[in-house]
């Protein structure tokens, strides 16, 4: 099943990685996924770019594309996937997935225990701090950093 899976040069899987529907997820070069990291595509594509990691026990969903150079540290959850709740008289469960897509543009560093909301972008160059649930698009050079996540202040 795995050798489904489009990696590029020096690709690295620590134990107990668990990648789903590994046809729908790409990558370039060095890119490392440390133990007990969880990648469920939900039938849309991942791409990661190169020289990128995903610490321990980080959790992805599609559709995502995340871009080269970026640090994504232990317990991180992009979640591309959440449940609609518009209707309060039916069961959540039952209702439709929310499903959009997260773009990581290149250079972003990802602080451990962060979340990421369906839908949002992360400019290149930013930084998210530990802890965070992002519930806008961050621009290009921000550090961010609460919850909700608020600009600390500018990169540049
Ligand atoms: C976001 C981060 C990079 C900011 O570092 P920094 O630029 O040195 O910022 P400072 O420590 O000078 O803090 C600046 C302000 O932001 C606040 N802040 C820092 N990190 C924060 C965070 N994660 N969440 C909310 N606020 C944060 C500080 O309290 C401070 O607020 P104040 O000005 O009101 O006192 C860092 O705090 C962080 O979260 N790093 C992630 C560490 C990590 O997850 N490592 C895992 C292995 S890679």
């Amino acid at each position: 099943m795995l050798e489904q899976l489009r990696t590029g040069k020096n690709f690295n899987s620590d134990d107990n990685v668990k990648i789903c529907q590994p046809h729908l997820v790409s990558m370039g070069d060095n890119v490392s996924f440390y133990y007990g990291v969880y990648i469920e595509p939900c039938d849309k594509e991942i791409t990661i770019g190169s020289n990128t990691h995903f610490a321990p026990y980080c959790v992805i969903y599609g559709p995502l594309s995340v871009g080269d150079n970026c640090a994504i540290a232990a317990h991180v959850t992009l979640a591309s996937v959440a449940h609609s709740h518009a209707d309060p008289n039916r069961p959540m469960v039952e209702q439709a997935t929310d499903q959009r897509k997260i773009i990581i543009e290149d250079d972003v560093w990802i602080g451990a225990n962060a979340v990421v909301t369906p839908g949002i972008t992360i400019g290149r160059g930013s930084i998210i701090g530990a802890g965070a649930v992002v519930t806008k698009d961050v621009e290009p050079y921000s550090v961010m950093g609460g919850v909700p996540a608020r600009l600390i202040r500018k990169r540049k």
